[in-house]
């Protein structure tokens, strides 16, 4: 059964192929009208979400099954019940996949001892969130002109994520497939926003102008207050002043540099209007690439059982 818990195992050639095929078919040519199948692949949101959710939602659509969405509050998780007798509910129900987003860090693992059906994983806590990395990273393979995705295409790429690392999963699901495809990773946050210990393959400083200086790409996070311990950031003007991704900061960047950002931004606190907008920034083209990796990943879990190839 093909889980999709972190992006460690995503069989990322393959997924570029499959989003690309969807991609060609989204924008170059109309689709054929849809046979829809009685069954349902439910998404099951355990926290707020725009993007993901309207993704999968689109790729349950597109690939002909009816999108179920489930949310905490108006579920029976709101009666107290666990989240494997949920999924074993849903399991009961014939649901051919469960797209979930948990609070808890671990949830898609629980989820996945009692599910029948593949669970994908759509960000627990502060500890991955596969597709999105995966998203980004096939969002740089277009950028970069489509290098060999089974090479180290990223390599001599200098990447600087900058924000809230220590609450991010964006951030921890990025630098393992950054760092696969062989990019030099830098993680900058202010020292309370720091992960306890170091994250493997990856550069940390608290220091923004060295984590920019010669960056291909800068992604931008968004501040996770509602993950955050009282105090942990004190002062939103020091922020600004010290980490905030503005036109002056991108200097120390590479004249070619590109700007990400999973969103939701937060305009004038992590990323400048300025930035944000300008002709180098992705972040819209992230959105639309969504789509494209959501629907591949959706199709390839529903088509069991497969090994996954090597990422
Ligand atoms: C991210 C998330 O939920 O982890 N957003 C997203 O999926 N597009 C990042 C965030 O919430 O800041």
């Amino acid at each position: 059964m093909p889980h999709v818990l972190t992006a460690a195992e995503l069989p990322v050639p393959e997924l570029f192929h499959r989003a690309e095929i969807w991609r060609k078919r989204l924008t170059e040519q109309p689709m054929p009208p849809l046979q829809p199948k009685a069954a349902l692949v439910a998404l099951l949101f355990y926290e707020p979400s725009t993007r993901t959710r309207a993704a999968f939602e689109q790729a349950a659509v597109l690939l002909g099954y009816h999108p179920l969405v489930l949310t905490a509050e108006a579920s029976s998780v709101a009666k107290g019940e666990s989240l494997q007798d949920t999924v074993r509910t849903l399991n009961a129900q014939g649901i051919r996949a469960i797209v979930l987003r948990h609070p808890q860090a671990g949830a898609p693992w629980q989820a996945a001892q009692v599910s029948e059906a593949p669970i994908l994983n759509a960000g627990d806590g502060a500890h991955e969130h596969p597709t999105q990395a995966l998203l980004d990273l096939y969002t740089l393979w277009l950028h970069y002109g489509k290098p060999d995705p089974t090479a180290r295409w990223l390599s001599g790429r200098k990447i600087a994520i900058v924000g809230d690392i220590r609450h991010s999963r964006v951030a921890r699901s990025n630098l393992i497939l950054m760092a696969q495809a062989g990019a030099e990773v830098w993680l900058c946050a202010p020292p309370t926003l720091q992960p306890d210990a170091p994250l493997p393959h990856a550069h940390h400083t608290h220091d923004a102008d060295e984590a920019l200086r010669d960056a291909d790409v800068v992604m931008a996070l968004r501040l996770q207050t509602e993950r955050m311990q009282q105090g942990l950031l004190p002062n939103l003007d020091a922020y600004r002043r010290d980490y905030q991704i503005h036109a002056e900061r991108l200097r120390l960047a590479k004249p070619d540099c590109v700007v990400m950002h999973p969103g939701p931004i937060q305009r004038g606190v992590e990323i400048s209007d300025e930035v944000a907008d300008s002709p180098r920034s992705l972040i819209l083209t992230q959105v639309r690439n969504g789509v494209y990796a959501r629907v591949a990943v959706l199709e390839w879990a529903m088509e069991a059982p497969k090994t996954p190839s090597a990422g």
